[in-house]
């Protein structure tokens, strides 16, 4: 007989669990306190003591915060929308992004804008070196006055089922390549996160791999839809969505689009990353989306949408084979 052993990096159940159960857990939560023997009244003060209180917006915005300087560039450099990209799709609520978010380094639950306090995004710096001829080191000046910033409408797709549609910030990841001048023997770029334990509570657990680490083919990341965001919804990037910066690869699942990257590494090999080691058969290093291959433990042919929970059909390459599909042809 098969065990199953529930380890720190399996997702919880209920984070797969079908979304109409989600839409009547107000009625799971009512029979749940009716069967601890709690009356109406019971129930109303419940909801009202401290932490079970639903969080208000500028609660929200307050605790991803990131300070004077990221904010003073994001209104400094203006971004102009890139009419080429479409959601098809309604856009996500901005406090239903914010609310639901993966940044393991805070919390493995999704409610991380509770944790982010502590962090501090400014000043930042991303190193880029390795099989490059011009390694190079950039700092916030450098990113914001070298890059003209565009508005993209993307699509998000995460591994968990979960999608949302929102308006990032940034400027496609090739630029950046380019200006380090990659050598032909790179076929790989090596993404590592930040160590901050003292800034990032989840930190403390060393059962994971500390630091995040992402990667992609050099081609993968020279294609135009790779993007390094540095704002969201047009202000700058919130604590909890990768402040002062991440990559948005969205036609692969989410966890390729790591958060927060301080060294952009080039190479000749396949590098091992945060997820693809821990559980190599569930999280593939290359993870585009495809509905046909289903996660060994759930269906990929659906997702759900943040704040409004309507279901989708998923689609391989969550749309963008027209962009990508030649990268695997
Ligand atoms: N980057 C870092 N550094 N740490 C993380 O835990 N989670 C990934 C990715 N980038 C993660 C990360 C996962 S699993 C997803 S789905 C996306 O971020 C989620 O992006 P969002 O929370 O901004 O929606």
């Amino acid at each position: 007989m098969q065990y199953f052993v529930r380890r720190q990096w399996d997702l919880q159940q209920r984070e797969h669990t079908p979304p109409s159960v989600f839409e009547n857990r107000q009625a799971h939560r009512r029979d749940f306190l009716k069967q601890m023997g709690l009356s109406a009244a019971g129930i109303g003060l419940a909801s009202s003591v401290a932490g079970c209180a639903k969080p208000t917006d500028e609660e929200i915005e307050a605790a991803g915060d990131v300070g004077w300087l990221p904010k003073e560039y994001a209104e400094k450099y203006p971004a102009k929308q890139n009419e080429t990209f479409e959601y098809g799709r309604s856009e996500t609520a901005q406090r239903a992004a914010a609310e639901y978010t993966n940044f393991y380094e805070f919390s493995s639950s999704k409610d991380c804008w509770r944790n982010v306090s502590k962090f501090n995004p400014s000043p930042w710096s991303i190193e880029v070196d390795g099989l490059c001829g011009k390694p190079r080191t950039f700092d916030l000046d450098d990113i914001y006055n070298l890059f003209p910033l565009e508005e993209r409408a993307y699509r998000h797709r995460c591994v968990e089922t979960w999608a949302m549609c929102v308006p990032w910030t940034g400027f496609p990841f090739a630029e950046l390549l380019k200006l380090v001048e990659p050598k032909p023997k790179a076929k790989f770029v090596a993404i590592e996160s930040f160590v901050r334990p003292k800034e990032a509570p989840a930190m403390g657990d060393d059962s994971f791999p500390w630091p995040y680490t992402e990667g992609l083919t050099v081609d993968e990341a020279m294609n135009d839809m790779a993007f390094l965001a540095t704002g969201v919804y047009g202000e700058a990037l919130p604590k909890q969505h990768g402040a002062p910066l991440r990559l948005v690869v969205p036609w692969k699942y989410g966890f390729k689009s790591i958060k927060s990257p301080t060294r952009i590494t080039l190479t000749e090999r396949q590098p091992l990353t945060f997820w693809n080691g821990l559980k190599p058969n569930e999280y593939g290093f290359t993870a585009n989306v495809e509905p046909e291959v289903p996660h060994p433990r759930w269906s990929q042919a659906t997702e759900w949408m943040l704040g409004t929970r309507k279901e989708h059909d998923s689609v391989i390459y969550n749309g963008y084979g027209e962009q990508v599909g030649g990268l695997y042809a």
